[in-house]
Order: structure tokens, then C-alpha cells, then sequence
């Protein structure tokens, strides 16, 4: 088997948009009665909008209605959303562009496989739609990760197998989904807690293509 195909995480992994959702996130916990810690912002990483919230109301203890939780849904996107509008091509990592141009000049396919629902109006902001082959978001499968839905329609999209696949992500949520998806990962960022992925990349200036593809060497 060879590498045929790269599935790229978006938040973390092309852009640090972590901190808009932190800043959204603590008023929506404020409204709760509690404060959100970095630490439990971390754990809202590649997960679904509806299933943060669910988080933030196990952490809090409130209980809400159903209404009531569709409202503070609606304001945090709002207010997330503000952040997003303001976000420049200058925001996407250093060196990833030459990565993924790198990438798609040996033949290999890319694509985005993100939880978010705003992902293409994210990669709209970054200016980068006409660089990936398929992108598939949070509103497209029926199942977020850290199901494997997102990644095995990227797959689907980009008419790979699951095993020829690399996804490159951030987060725990995206890992366990890219496991169960029969695919191998990239675990990109600082994060040494991180488990499941076959490599860690710091940041873009350390990706080595190359090495990359000798992961299936044996596979
Ligand atoms: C993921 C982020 O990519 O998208 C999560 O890592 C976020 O933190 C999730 O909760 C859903 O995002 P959105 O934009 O649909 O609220
Ligand atoms: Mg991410």
C-alpha cells in the first residue's frame, strides 16, 4: 500500500481558530454560572458544536432546556463567527502551503476533513478553496468525530481506500476518528498527550514528505 491521499484536520492543524472558539465558548460558561479553564478548552478540540455544549453542561452542572440550549448555540456561533470574519490568508500556518503544494505535485490527493460546521467559510477566509480536492465538514456526515463518518467520506470524495490515507490532526477527538476510519495519522502540534498517531509534527517546517510516505512502507 502507498500513500495515495492526505486528509487534512482544519482548526489546529491549516489555522489556530482554538482561540476564537475559547473566547465564544467562556461566555457561553459564563451564562452557566461557571469558568472554563484552558485545559477543559482543550477537550472541546474536534469535537462537535452540539457535543461542546453538552461538555461545558456536564462540567457546569446547570441544566437547561432544549430551547434554552439551542439559543446559547446560536449566540456562541454568532459571536465566534465575528472572529472568523476577520481572519486573513496571514493566518494560515507558516509553510503549509508549500507542504500541501509539495503533496499534490507527487500525485497525492488532499483533502479537509473538519468537525466544523463554518469550515468552508473558514477556508474561504484563508483563501485556500481551490487548493484541496474535496472538503467535507461537520454538516455533511451524520456522525462527528470521533466517529470515522468525515474521514471515510473524504476518502469516498477523493475515491481512495481508508488505508491509503494519512490524516494530519490535532486533537484526540480526531485521531480515535481516523483509527476507526482504518486510516494511519499525523498528530500535528505540541500536544505530547496525544495518543493513537504513528508520527507527531510540531508545525509545518517540520514535515518531511518523505517520510510521510514510508509509513506504508510496510503496510
Ligand atoms: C472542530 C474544532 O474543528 O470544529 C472544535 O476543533 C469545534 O473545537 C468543532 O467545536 C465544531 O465547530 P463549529 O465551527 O461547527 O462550531
Ligand atoms: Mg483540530
Amino acid at each position: 500500500m502507498s500513500l495515495k491521499a492526505i486528509i487534512y484536520d482544519l482548526d489546529g492543524v491549516i489555522t489556530d481558530t482554538a482561540k476564537y472558539h475559547y473566547e465564544s465558548w467562556k461566555w457561553v460558561a459564563e451564562q452557566l454560572d461557571f469558568v472554563l479553564t484552558e485545559k477543559q478548552n482543550q477537550k472541546l478540540k474536534g469535537v462537535g458544536r452540539k457535543e461542546c455544549l453538552d461538555k461545558l453542561l456536564k462540567w457546569s452542572g446547570a441544566r437547561i432546556s432544549e430551547a434554552e440550549k439551542q439559543n446559547l448555540l446560536q449566540k456562541k456561533n454568532k459571536m465566534y463567527l465575528k472572529y472568523i470574519d476577520t481572519m486573513t490568508p496571514n493566518e494560515i500556518f507558516p509553510n503549509f502551503k508549500e507542504f500541501n503544494t509539495l503533496a499534490k505535485s507527487e500525485g497525492i490527493k488532499v483533502a479537509i476533513g473538519s468537525s466544523s460546521r463554518n469550515a468552508i467559510r473558514i477556508i474561504d477566509k484563508l483563501d485556500l478553496v481551490l487548493d484541496f480536492q474535496a472538503i467535507v465538514d461537520g454538516g455533511m456526515t451524520p456522525h462527528s468525530k470521533p466517529e470515522p463518518d468525515i474521514f471515510l467520506l473524504a476518502a469516498e470524495k477523493l475515491n481512495c481506500k481508508p488505508a491509503e490515507c494519512l490524516v494530519i490532526e490535532d486533537s484526540q477527538a480526531g485521531l480515535l476518528a481516523a483509527k476507526k476510519a482504518g486510516m494511519k495519522s499525523i498528530s500535528f502540534g505540541e500536544d505530547k498527550g496525544l495518543k493513537g498517531a504513528q508520527l507527531q509534527i510540531k508545525n509545518w517546517s517540520f514535515a518531511d514528505l518523505d517520510k510521510l510516505k514510508h509509513l506504508f512502507d510496510k503496510s
